[in-house]
């Protein structure tokens, strides 16, 4: 019987483009299970779009210097057009920043509000005395209190999976200016989840069949005991809070992002003008709803998102949510921020998506994290893709073309071989579709491949080539049975990799397309005797090590830079005081790295600026002095700097360096210096620092 379901994949921050970890978490699978469905001849949905608000936004922006608007519509066309170019296909793509999506959440936020299910509290939160405003989430960084990573985000530590309040950070500084924070009073909205928990609990007991690291993830939020959580915030970017007291406040991404994906299929009903066909769907009891994401999201899915949609009557709730863990990479965590990733926007400009697909499906994180590596990924290209299933179609083809005149031959009498040939392409069907249906896509794709290694033995055991002149019919019948498992093969290749499917389809010169034969239909051999093959081409051509080595290089270059950073991190040097260039300072260099350690408080106070040096001149009598001018764009200031020997005063005009900005004055030779340039000084050479890109007179250095 058909089944209608509403499939949905998180909807990606666009704050930045896909990378293959967020591929294998959640919209590879959800991509490859809905194509099945529709295989099978299900009525689904297939609903995602990008998450448009919250802090991951705005410190893109900052970090990127243009507006939060600016990121999400660069991001949004970018990702939307992706996905298509990997093949997935969603039936909307939307964005939460669309007015239907922001009435959406206002709607579920007012309803829950009327019916008094949210508690409002004054609280305290951290506040950047600098930027003057509240630090939710991840405008916070800080030490966890729970594993000591020293760079958790305010709201989750990545290297625990902690979730995180950040008031209960260690040395917490704001993520934009690297101040200390002090405590604020403000007001917010929660979410009591804790009254939810009985009810959750009795849902979740229920669903047997869902994957264990999502039932245990919940059982040990249950075991904790679940507290409320503030579902408004302090930001001016994201869904107003609809209430006349909340102005300046905004839903919490979390709260608003599920929604979002009730607005896209509003939208999706909209676009295919069926305003209301959106509640076939979300309002039918007899509808599944299927989440697919990553472990990261579970507890925002499994716990926080059922707990809203207890109270939205008439709405369903999640059927299933199969949740991957994480792929690596070489070896590695992946990491946008320190750009340890393969991007999809970049892979699709050298590789064909279908080999991607298949490498990532073969090695999904399904039960465990996986790794990537380039190694892997010639290796099932070359060793999979190209010698078993793309041999099996040219041999077969090539044979057919050359020897049958380029059409698919009658089949005579099967004997043995045949018949259990034929008979491993349904039991094949059937096991691969089981396998699809319960989320266990890997042992799928595992299993699809199996049936291409069957059917070249069998094209070893048939011996075509001999029997061509010893017994003709029995070189067109295992010919023919040949081209049926190729038929069939396009029909179960089509989820995993649909562009090589069509390919096959059309090589095969069958009508129509792959997808216009449902799933049990390829059982069974077409009528395809005495049709003509399309024009043929290679299915997946062969990766030479010279292909693959340049990523290789450019990961293996990443890794270096992230460990020298690291190797950074852990011996944390004072710094050293160019002695040469303030005339109070010591007259002993310093000595890199010596000296007790210092806290960030201590390191904020130093006031350092961008500043040009607009004039420069000798000082007399004094043989290594220069007096400069310097602007801060605001101010200018004079600086005797002990440069004299390494430049000239023609050499330092238009230099834009780095300035102490609050040191104490002092006066040398009769000059009153009113600031410190900063210059790496080995105690022979010195090098003035300057700035690897123009930036304004003024600008803060931190
Ligand atoms: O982790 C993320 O990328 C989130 N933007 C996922 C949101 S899923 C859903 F709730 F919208
Ligand atoms: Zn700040």
């Amino acid at each position: 019987m058909a089944r209608k379901l509403l499939v949905t994949a998180a909807l990606p921050y666009s704050n930045g483009p896909i990378h293959i970890g967020h591929l294998a978490g959640a919209y590879l699978p959800a991509d490859i299970y809905v194509r099945h469905l529709r295989q099978l001849g299900h009525d689904v949905v297939f609903i995602c779009g990008a998450d448009e608000h919250g802090v991951a936004i705005t410190i893109a922006a900052m970090q990127q210097g243009i507006t939060p608007q600016q990121v999400v519509d660069k991001y949004y066309t970018l990702n939307r057009d992706s996905f298509a170019g990997l093949g997935i296909l969603f039936d909307n793509f939307s964005r939460t920043s669309l007015p239907v999506h922001h009435k959406t959440a206002q709607d579920v936020f007012l309803t829950l509000h009327k019916k008094k299910k949210l508690a409002v509290h004054e609280t305290t939160q951290l506040f950047c005395p600098q930027d003057a405003m509240f630090l939710s989430d991840r405008y916070v960084r800080g030490t966890c209190p729970v594993c000591g990573n020293p760079d958790a985000k305010g709201d989750q530590c990545e290297k625990c999976g902690s979730s995180l309040d950040p008031l209960t950070l260690k040395n917490p500084l704001c993520a934009m200016c690297g101040a200390t924070p002090i405590i604020k009073p403000t007001t917010h909205w929660y979410l009591p989840l804790g009254e939810y928990q009985p009810q959750l609990e009795a849902w979740l007991a229920e669903k047997k069949d869902w994957k264990d690291n999502v039932r245990n993830y919940c059982n040990g939020w249950f075991k904790e005991g679940l507290r409320e959580r503030a579902i408004t915030r302090d930001l001016t970017w994201g869904v107003p809070v609809p209430l006349p007291e909340a102005k300046g406040k905004v839903l919490y991404v979390w709260f608003e992002a599920p929604i979002g994906y009730i607005s896209a299929t509003k939208e999706w009903a909209a676009k295919i003008g069926e305003t209301d066909r959106w509640r076939d769907y979300w309002c039918n009891p007899a509808c599944e709803l299927v989440h697919f994401i990553g472990k990261d999201n579970i507890v925002f899915h499994a716990i926080f998102w059922p707990a809203m949609l207890m109270d939205m009557k008439g709405y369903i709730l999640p059927t299933q949510i199969p949740a991957n863990e994480f792929l690596n990479l070489e070896g590695r965590k992946l990491s946008t921020s320190q750009n340890f990733a393969v991007w999809l926007p970049d892979y699709l400009q050298r590789f064909p998506p279908d080999v991607l697909r298949y490498t990532l499906a073969a090695n999904l994180p399904e039960t465990k994290d996986t790794d990537f590596s380039w190694k892997q990924f010639q290796s099932c290209n070359n060793d999979e893709l190209a010698d078993i299933l793309g041999n099996l179609v040219n041999r077969t083809l090539t044979f057919v073309q050359r020897h049958c005149a380029g059409c698919i031959p009658p089949a005579g009498t099967f004997n043995t071989a045949d018949n259990a040939m034929l008979a491993e392409i349904e039991t094949a069907g059937e096991e691969i579709s089981g396998l699809l249906n319960t989320f266990k896509i890997r042992a799928a794709t595992a299993r699809m491949m199996d049936l291409a290694r069957a059917a070249n033995r069998y094209f070893d055991a048939s011996q075509p080539w001999a029997t061509r002149t010893s017994d003709l019919k029995r070189c067109k019948t295992s010919l023919h049975v040949c081209c049926q498992v190729l038929r069939s093969l396009a029909v179960f290749m089509h989820p995993f990799m649909p562009f090589s499917a069509t390919t096959l389809w059309q090589m095969l010169g069958l009508e129509g397309h792959e997808t216009d034969v449902r799933w049990v239909k390829a059982y069974r051999p077409g009528n395809i005797a005495g049709i003509k093959l399309g024009p043929l081409s290679i299915l997946f051509r062969k990766f030479e090590d010279a292909d693959i080595q340049p990523e290789v290089d450019a990961l293996a270059a990443a890794i270096a830079r992230i460990e020298q950073k690291e190797r950074a991190q852990a011996t944390p040097a004072a710094p050293p005081i160019p002695p040469a260039l303030h005339p109070s300072s010591s007259p002993t260099p310093a000595t890199p790295g010596a000296g007790r350690p210092i806290g960030i408080d201590d390191f904020n106070r130093v006031e350092l600026r961008i500043a040009e040096i607009v004039a420069a001149e000798a000082v007399p009598k004094a043989t290594k002095l220069l007096k400069l001018t310097v602007s801060l764009g605001t101010e200018q200031r004079t600086v005797v700097a002990g440069i004299a020997k390494q430049y000239t005063p023609e050499q330092l005009l238009g230099k834009k360096v780095v300035l102490v900005a609050n040191l104490a004055p002092a006066t040398l030779r009769g000059v009153q210096s009113q600031g410190m340039l900063l210059a790496a000084n080995d105690g022979e050479t010195l090098a003035l620092l300057t700035l690897d890109r123009d930036m304004p007179t003024g600008s803060v250095v931190r």
